[in-house]
């Protein structure tokens, strides 16, 4: 019998099989089969090579230089990028469609040109013309920015290679395709070459290459994972396309942190920084009401207040409903299942909806006391003081934890004017006993702040008798 001389790989995951499968039985994705021509080479590769000059090890604690970076000076970008993007590096920007990439990028190129440095801009989506236009309106059109549209990779690689510019913008890596493979433009084979090609030009020109990148329904970018693995950073941007707000988080960063956010505001002349983001958060939040409770979150570095509301309502039929945009779902069925079982509320034939406002996307552990501050403002229908901010881990056992940095979250809230907050207290190692820029109402179990809630129902929603340190 022959030998077979081909063999199919997973798009998805990599993974060689020998027979195709509509199903990838190592990662679960269905269709991502292709048929790949076998190494006809059979020898083991220690076989084949020549000898030759083994690799050198050096110490960990070596000398190195510092990676150059260029900052771009959009401050929220150079953030994100832990301080300006790096020579040599590949960088990811995905998004879905409409929420600003193109925007953002001709923006960054605009303002790397007006310092000096040599940009290109290649777009594969919009014609010479179209980008003009956009440049125009950003007050970026009299930068010396190299344009240019096309989707072919040779004629791309070879006018890179001549010029070799400080920063290339590819938007987007999913229209571009190259002759060296059969495959369809578009397809994941094609995304997947494309990439490896522009990364090895980073690596080897000193460039630094940024790949825009669309994002599927279920918030991936579309084709293959190994493009994520190729590059050295993986942006995302992300907001409701009905809000103006607009956040640049960092999902993977080879040279800087990643739990770092910018944020912009869509102007009708481009994206505009914004400095303090807590403000823009709670703005519009008019007194306080029913089912509202600011949380004093943390972003990286930087203290981010919003607003969480909540909403409890007898369910009209059937399963009662659970909602939640900007948090995690599973996480919202603990902080209730505590509530129930701890605090002695009952949900069952309630809807329960939860919302952060503004369009952030909170992930950090520390909300679990103001989402539960919000529904049981919303359960008893009584509001929180308009005066308080909310932190704090809850644990399964009912008990409010400490979170970190609880310093900074009580100076941002007395900058922006809260007077009080509740959290857990202070754990004693900080060798402090002031209660920094706020009184702080400390609370140990959830059962305290519930008690509390309900006990203003009777004596008024500001009594300092139930908000009493
Ligand atoms: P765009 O950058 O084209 O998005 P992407 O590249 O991620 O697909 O952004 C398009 C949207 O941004 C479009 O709906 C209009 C809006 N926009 C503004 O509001 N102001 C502006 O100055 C620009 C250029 C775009
Ligand atoms: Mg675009």
């Amino acid at each position: 019998m022959p030998k077979p001389t081909s063999v199919f790989v997973c798009q998805s995951c990599g993974t060689v099989h020998g027979k195709w499968a509509g199903r990838c039985d190592a990662c679960g994705e269905w269709n991502t089969l292709v048929e790949e021509a076998k190494s006809q080479n059979a020898a083991p590769a220690h076989k084949r090579r020549k000898k030759g000059r083994g690799m050198e090890f050096v110490d960990l604690g070596g000398v190195s230089r510092d990676v150059p970076r260029l900052v771009t000076g959009i401050g929220e970008l150079d953030r994100v990028t832990g301080g300006g993007l790096v020579s040599g590096s590949a960088l990811l920007v995905g998004g879905d469609p409409g929420i600003g990439k193109s925007t953002l990028l001709l923006q960054t190129v605009g303002a790397l040109a007006k310092q000096g440095k040599t940009v290109a801009y290649i777009s594969g989506e919009e014609s010479v013309g179209q980008v003009q236009r956009r440049a125009r309106r950003l007050l970026v059109s009299d930068q010396p920015v190299s344009l240019a549209s096309e989707t072919s990779l040779g004629p791309i690689l070879d006018g890179l290679m001549a010029s070799k510019p400080d920063v290339v913008i590819i938007d987007s890596i999913q229209t571009l395709w190259t002759d060296q493979l059969g495959a369809a433009p578009g397809t994941v084979a094609q995304v997947r070459a494309c990439a490896q090609e522009l990364v090895r030009f980073a690596k080897k020109s000193g460039s630094c290459v940024i790949l825009v990148g669309h994002v599927t329904k279920d918030g991936q970018i579309a084709g293959p994972r190994v493009v994520e693995h190729m590059v050295d950073a993986v942006l995302y941007f992300e907001g409701e396309r009905a809000h103006q707000f607009r956040i640049l988080r960092a999902h993977k960063n080879r040279f800087g942190p990643t739990d770092e956010i910018g944020v912009f505001e869509m102007r009708d002349t481009g994206l505009a920084e914004v400095l303090n983001p807590s403000a823009l958060f709670l703005d519009g939040r008019g007194d306080a009401s029913e089912g509202s409770a600011v949380f004093a979150g943390l972003e990286g570095s930087r203290p981010v207040l919003t607003e969480i509301q909540a909403l409890v309502a007898p369910a009209a039929f059937g399963t009662p409903r659970r909602a939640v945009v900007g948090w995690d779902s599973g996480r919202l069925a603990m902080v209730l299942a505590v509530l129930e079982s701890r605090c002695g509320l009952s949900f069952a034939g309630k809807d329960v909806y939860l919302n952060v406002a503004g369009g952030l996307r909170i992930n950090e552990p520390a909300a679990d006391l103001a989402v539960a501050a919000a529904i049981a403002s919303s359960a008893f229908d009584i509001s929180l003081p308009s005066d308080l901010v909310v932190f704090g881990e809850i644990s399964l056992s009912g008990d409010v934890r400490p979170v970190s940095r609880s310093d900074a979250r009580l100076k941002e809230a007395a900058k922006l004017g809260f007077e009080r907050a509740i959290a857990a207290p202070r754990p004693k190692r900080d060798g402090r006993n002031d209660n920094g820029a706020l009184p702080l109402i400390s609370i140990r179990s959830l059962r305290d702040l519930v008690r509390r809630v309900e006990a203003s129902v009777e004596q008024g929603p500001d009594s300092s008798a139930s908000w009493a340190a």
